[in-house]
C-alpha cells in the first residue's frame, strides 16, 4: 500500500490488491498501449491523460473501462488487466478508482470524443509531467508511475 498527496494536496492511497477500498468502485482509469505507444486522450479542460471516467448504473467496472476507452479514443481493447485500486480523500467527496492496463488493437475514428479531443499517442512518457501544463492533474501524482512500474514488473 502506498500513501501520498495528489496535485491538489488530497490524500491518496494506492494498492495492488484486489479492490481493497471498494467492491463497487464508481470510477475507472485505463493505462493504454497501442502498437508500442502509450494511448492517451486530451481532456478539453484537464489536458493529456489516460482515458477513464465513471462507472454507469448497471455496468461493471471492466465494462466501464472498455466504454470509456472507446468513447475517448476510439480504441478497442484486446486484453484488459486489473492493476490496482486507489482511493482519493477529496475535499467534497471520496473517490475509489480501479486502474487497468489495456492493450488496444484498433483505433476506430469517432464522430464525437465526448469531453475530449480524442486519441493522442506518445512514444514515451516525458519526465516533466508533474510540471507540464499539457498534462491533466490525474497524471501528476504517484498513481501513474507506481502503476507503470507495476505493469513493467508483472506483465
Ligand atoms: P464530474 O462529476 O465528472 O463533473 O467531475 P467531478 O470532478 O465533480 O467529480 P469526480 O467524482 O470525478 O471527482 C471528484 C473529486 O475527486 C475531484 O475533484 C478530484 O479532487 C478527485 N479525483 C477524481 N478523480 C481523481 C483522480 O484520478 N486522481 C486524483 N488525484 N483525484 C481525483
Amino acid at each position: 500500500m502506498f500513501t501520498f498527496k495528489d496535485y491538489y494536496n488530497n490524500k491518496v492511497k494506492l494498492s495492488f490488491l484486489n479492490q481493497p477500498f471498494s467492491n463497487d468502485p464508481r470510477h475507472v482509469w485505463v493505462i493504454c498501449k497501442y502498437r508500442d505507444k502509450w494511448l492517451l486522450t486530451k481532456h478539453k479542460e484537464r489536458g493529456l491523460e489516460f482515458p477513464g471516467g465513471k462507472v454507469e448504473i448497471g455496468e461493471t467496472a471492466e465494462q466501464a473501462a472498455e466504454r470509456e476507452v472507446m468513447e475517448e479514443t476510439g480504441g478497442t481493447i484486446k486484453d484488459l488487466y486489473y492493476i490496482g485500486q486507489y482511493y482519493v480523500y477529496g475535499k467534497r467527496e471520496h473517490v475509489a478508482k480501479n486502474v487497468y492496463f489495456a492493450i488496444v488493437d484498433s483505433l476506430l475514428p469517432q464522430k464525437d470524443y465526448y469531453e475530449t479531443e480524442g486519441p493522442k499517442l506518445l512514444n514515451a512518457m516525458p519526465p516533466n509531467i508533474k510540471q507540464s501544463k499539457a498534462f491533466s492533474f490525474i497524471m501528476k501524482d504517484d498513481v501513474l508511475y507506481r502503476c507503470i512500474e507495476r505493469i513493467n514488473v508483472t506483465l
